[in-house]
């Protein structure tokens, strides 16, 4: 997580470094800086906890001269959010912003302190300028000092590194974390991301794993792993697609809630045309024995949904993990079958090297991905977009419904390929999916209903979400929403599952709320209902017309959803879990954007 900018430019570079870091805050926000080197070559730096505006009053009040500059927006991993552990960090004649974790900074750090340096942070990253300076102050130049330092680091990590008398070098490296190198005219920049650096150029070079780039006005030398001179390519990135505002809304979130009925037509028409689906040619489930379907958090939840689909219709068996437990748990994968990696960053740590490691052991694997120039769409054999453009919240929301169309759109792939679905089947699934936008927009009224919940909501200490069948991961994906939107204690199960131990939290004070669209197994969830209303449970039942209607007596309240959507129908019940969580967070008066604790993306383990 954190997000880093360096800059070797033409004119004053702190406001440039505020304005990246603005892109880059969704990376964490704990606190904020920026170090330049101004015209005597003097290396100063601000620093600020909290959000970035309270860097920009600081610089206000004490200015920062000088047309070279790092900059970094914190999400905290060694050391509270304090300013002396804010970067960048600054020793002698170093000054260094990073991404990442440092792994073996305790040893580091008990090196330098036997060289009688004196540590001001508790950082992993102080080591690093810390170990630096004391290369430089051994007599080593700027670059060999660097070079020196990265040798010694274990982790990941993406750094930039600005010298005391050097207002025409900067250095980068990567190793995890990603890096980005942007050529201008006559100047250059690195970054967290593309995005970070569209206000200022669109010829992007990624950095590879291992790569350190020494950059000045002229241009970037690039060296790989080994030191060895690297070529890397220099990229044109479309910078029109990278606007961000709020476009009239309160929060991003509900602008971004707001636009899934048009971003998920978009995406739609992207894979389908007519009654044919349009993938790449190496998309072909034929001799596909089984499916690994992983991703984190709220991408997670879209991989089990999608498991319903892969089974149910395509009769393909599924394997889902969390990608942190996927990646250590070593596990057998058949050399014919698929891994599907689903991520809104493409950046994610644990999901890219789950990803690393299942690339040599299956027969493909398959990206799909939010940001179509992340380090999982580079990786993967096939990157399908989802396409859900700039997604600003931090919490995921049509970041979650895209990849959801996506994954929808294979498995009817799945099934047509397997025999499972004829023509006709499939352009009746397809209708069937086809109708989602418009359906998605009806849902989008449930806002008010949510926001007149929210009161109740915002009361409470623990919520329950309960589903069953392809509703139960949309459960558990309001349960995650309400969590790290209002900070309120929730829990998603299976409607099943609640008497097996879970009904002992049930009393008047815990509301419950039930996600159950007249469908097969709409009575059964109905049941767990009354055991739930049977305890003095207060249920909110997420149903249709006909749903509320045959199930919906005794509930504290009910919100009617459209019908319609055949199979893909949870894509829908996404909307109010997304309002739930929305307008509670809203009554609570929490920071619906950047919810506390957390960052878009997790770049460490
Ligand atoms: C929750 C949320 C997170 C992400 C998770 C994976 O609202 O956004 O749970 O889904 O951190 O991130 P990506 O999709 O970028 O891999």
């Amino acid at each position: 997580m954190c997000g880093i900018i360096g800059i070797l430019g033409n004119h004053e570079v702190s406001p440039q470094l505020v304005e990246a870091l603005k892109r880059l805050e969704y990376r964490g926000y704990d606190s904020a800086g920026v170090a330049t080197v101004d015209a005597d070559g003097k290396l100063s730096r601000r620093r600020a906890v909290g959000k970035l505006v309270n860097l920009s009053d600081r610089l206000v009040h004490e200015p920062l001269a000088g047309h070279a500059g790092i900059g970094h927006t914190r999400w905290a991993t060694h050391g509270a959010a304090t300013e002396a552990n804010a970067h960048p960090h600054k020793r002698g004649p170093v000054a260094v912003v990073h991404n990442g974790i440092i792994e073996n900074f305790r040893e580091l750090r008990d090196e330098v302190i036997a060289l009688g340096m004196t540590p001001e942070s508790e950082t992993d990253t102080e080591t690093v300028a810390l170990l630096t300076a004391w290369h430089m102050s051994q007599g080593l130049g700027p670059v060999q000092a660097a070079r020196e330092t990265l040798a010694r680091l274990h982790g990941a990590f993406a750094l930039a590194f600005l010298f005391e008398g050097e207002g025409n070098l900067m250095i980068a490296a990567r190793k995890g974390s990603p890096l980005a190198v942007g050529t201008g005219d006559g100047e250059m920049f690195i970054g967290s991301d593309a995005v970070a650096l569209a206000p200022f150029t669109d010829r992007i070079t990624y950095l590879e794993d291992g790569d350190h780039a020494v950059i000045t006005r002229a241009g970037a030398e690039i060296f790989d792993a080994e030191g060895l001179p690297a070529n890397r390519e220099i990229q044109q990135i479309d910078v029109g697609a990278t606007r961000i505002d709020k476009g009239g809304f309160r929060h991003f979130m509900a602008k971004e809630i707001a636009e899934q009925p048009v971003v998920l037509g978009d995406a739609l028409n992207h894979y389908i045309k007519g009654d044919r689906i349009v993938l790449p040619d190496a998309i072909d489930f034929r001799d596909v024995d089984r499916l690994t379907l992983v991703g984190c958090g709220t991408a997670f939840y879209a991989g089990y949904v999608a498991r319903y689909w892969f089974e149910t219709l395509a009769g393909i068996p599924c394997d889902l993990d969390v990608a942190s437990e996927f990646r250590y748990r070593e596990p057998p994968l058949s050399p014919k079958s698929w891994a599907m990696f689903v991520s809104q960053s493409g950046e994610t740590a644990d999901t890219l090297a789950a990803l690393h490691y299942a690339r040599d052991k299956v027969a493909k694997t398959v990206g799909v991905v939010n940001v179509g120039t992340s380090a999982i769409a580079r990786d993967a054999d096939i990157a399908l977009p989802t396409l859900a453009g700039i997604e600003v919240g931090v919490a995921s929301s049509k970041a979650f419904t895209c990849q959801l169309a996506v994954l929808a759109v294979l498995a009817l792939k799945a099934a047509h390929d397997r025999g499972r679905l004829d023509d006709a089947g499939l352009a009746a699934h397809l209708a069937d999916l086809r109708a989602i936008p418009g359906l998605l927009n009806q849902a989008l009224a449930v806002s008010d209903g949510c926001r007149k919940l929210a009161g109740w909501l915002s009361e409470a200490q623990d919520v329950l979400y309960l589903g069953r069948g392809s509703f139960y991961p949309v459960a558990l994906e309001g349960a995650l929403k309400l969590k790290e939107l209002s900070y309120i204690h929730a829990e998603g199960y299976a409607s099943g599952e609640l008497k097996h131990g879970p009904i002992a939290l049930i009393d008047r004070n815990v509301p419950v709320v039930v996600v159950a669209p007249r469908d097969a197994l709409f009575e059964k969830t109905v049941s767990n209902m009354q055991e739930v209303m049977a305890r003095h449970g207060q249920v909110l039942l997420i149903s249709d017309v006909e749903g509320i209607e045959a199930g919906g007596d005794g509930v504290h309240a009910s919100l009617a959803m459209p019908q319609g959507g055949g199979s893909f129908q949870p894509i829908l019940y996404a909307v109010p879990m997304q309002y739930l969580a929305y307008h509670t967070a809203v009554a609570k008066g929490t920071d619906v954007d950047q919810p506390r604790n957390l960052a878009k993306s997790v770049t460490v383990e």
